[in-house]
């Protein structure tokens, strides 16, 4: 296992999500049950049918006397666990409401799955409730049992991994082979994805530097097929006239960099899809200095850069039949004698120039110079930013919906399709010509905030000014979306790696196309 040992501690390495806390996915044909442990779909109502019902009549009707007697009602998500009933040792009863109508809903049945028998060392037998595509179902299912067992309890000294996982759940279904065909092509490569974006974004900013973060990704596509990895230093940067980026983590001890991750699917001839991260890998707001409270958050200020690199990797890891490619602009936001002011005036590699009004709206700054690069190096058939751009967004979307923010309505409706297949929920946000207007500064071509002009859709309008006409172009404010501040059955606590999924749908899309 890769270790490496920071102050004294030895940590698991990043490459190795969580390893121990996860459990082994099995695929096997659905039988009558009839000994062992297992876990029960039960609906609306505390019903019971085909697999359960079967199970229930081996248990003499123990189950649906527990249901009973349990005033259990099957509303979805709700457990009921039940020790040494009739032949069996252990019965999850998982409440599935109105049925598992969506992959959100399959991800949250396999998610409470997971929850309800991590403590269990046994193979756990999960029936998959009756559906067109049984094997499909259990494979998604699957997804959400893994991406709920996330956990990044890395940094506890008493923390004793296991070295193998304690439960196996053996997901059923009549065409076993298909449904594992379905988790090993598709469903684990989107776990692996989000994994990569979540352990990016839960590691403290001590350790993730620019570098660091560069590092990490090198490291992981390392003998991944049809993956290019390039990192650009901030002599590079500087040479580029990237004076967004390089002046966003002048005040960092840490350089930034640049790191472009291209992943060859599709035919040779079709331009990429690119996708442009923010990946500030600690926000104090420099000079401009936020709050102590809640600054420790900001460690997560990278995960529209995470969530792009992890988007590649699922892609990379199933084949998609793709060009896309990730460009994360990486910097630390620090206040320092060699930090900009406000006040200040940038060069961005495009030419314009940007005067400083807050040095807290940095991460506009370094998309500017992502996306102008990527524009300019790859011609994209589409150029998607993705950040934590403001508090504003929260304040008009909760936790809910990230906000969209784009000039195509056509791209606009794809986006949302994408958001309602992956379940990542997303928004629609207008940016008005007031807004544009907004931008204007006295003494360069824009300023980095506007007085009074509404957050969200100013920090949009100002990413806009860097894609070009011919480009078409989203932008994703993620900043209310990227952290759980509780946790669901399939998103724990903490670093949510949202994106990965809305990007793996939205290429299936163009790959259909
Ligand atoms: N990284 C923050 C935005 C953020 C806030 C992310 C809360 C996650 C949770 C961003 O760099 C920022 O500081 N934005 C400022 C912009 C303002 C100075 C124009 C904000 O939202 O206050
Ligand atoms: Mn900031
Ligand atoms: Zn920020």
């Amino acid at each position: 296992m890769k270790r490496w040992i920071i102050a004294g501690l030895s940590v698991l390495a990043l490459a190795m999500p969580a390893a121990a806390d996860v459990p082994a996915i099995e695929f096997a044909k659905a039988e009558r049950p009839s000994k062992g442990v297992f876990v029960l779909p039960v609906g609306k109502g505390g019903e019971l049918e085909g697999l359960s019902k079967e199970a229930d009549r081996a248990a003499k009707g123990a189950i649906a006397e527990a249901i009973t007697m349990a005033s259990f009602k099957g509303a979805m998500g709700q457990t009921l666990t039940l020790y040494g009933v009739g032949p069996f040792s252990a019965v999850l009863l998982v409440g599935t409401g109105e049925g598992l109508k969506s992959a959100t809903d399959l991800q949250t049945y396999g998610g409470t799955v997971g929850r309800g028998t991590s403590a269990w060392k046994a193979n756990v037998n999960v029936v998959v409730p009756d559906a067109a595509d049984v094997a499909q179902d259990a494979a998604i299912a699957a997804q959400g049992a893994m991406l709920g067992a996330y956990d990044f309890g890395k940094w506890r000294a008493t923390a004793k991994p296991a070295a193998e996982p304690t439960v196996t759940l053996t997901f059923l279904a009549p065409d076993a082979n298909a449904a594992r065909r379905a988790w090993e092509s598709d469903a684990r490569a989107v776990t692996e994805g989000v994994f990569f974006a979540r352990d990016l974004i839960s590691t403290p900013s001590n350790i993730k530097s620019p570098a660091w973060f560069a590092d990490q990704v090198v490291e992981m596509f390392q003998g991944v097929p049809n993956v290019t990895v390039t990192v650009l230093d901030e002599a590079q940067i500087e040479a580029l006239g990237m004076g967004a980026l390089y002046g966003t983590g002048q005040g960092s001890a840490r350089p930034p960099r640049l790191v472009a991750v291209e992943y060859k699917g599709g035919a040779a001839s079709e331009a990429p899809i690119a996708f442009v991260g923010k990946g500030i890998t600690f926000d104090t707001g420099g000079i401009s200095i936020k709050p102590s409270a809640n600054m420790w958050r900001m460690r997560m200020d990278m995960a529209g850069a995470a969530a792009s690199a992890g988007a590649i990797l699922t892609l990379a890891k199933r084949n998609a039949k793709v060009n896309a490619v990730a460009v994360l602009p990486l910097a630390e936001n620090m206040p320092d004698g060699n930090a900009i002011r406000p006040g200040d005036v940038l060069t961005s590699m495009s030419g314009k120039t940007i005067e400083i009004i807050n040095t807290d709206a940095e991460g506009r700054l370094v998309l500017a110079d992502g996306l102008w690069w990527a524009q300019e190096t790859y011609k994209p058939k589409l150029a998607v930013t993705i950040a934590t751009l403001t508090g504003a967004v929260g304040g008009a979307l909760g936790s809910d919906y990230a906000g969209l923010f784009t000039r195509d309505d056509a791209l606009a409706d794809r986006f949302l399709a994408a958001a309602d297949a992956s379940g990542e929920a997303l928004w629609r946000l207008p940016v008005h010509p007031n807004t544009f207007s907004a931008l204007k500064s006295d003494v360069a071509d824009v300023k980095n905030m506007g007085d009074g002009a509404p957050g969200a859709s100013f920090g949009a309008a100002f990413v806009m000014e860097w894609a070009k006409k011919e480009t078409p172009f989203v932008h994703l404010d993620i900043a209310a979306m990227a952290w759980q501040n509780s946790g669901n059955a399939v998103d724990p606590k903490g670093a949510v790696g949202y994106g990965v999924r809305l990007f793996d749908e939205l290429a299936r899309d163009y790959e259909a196309k």
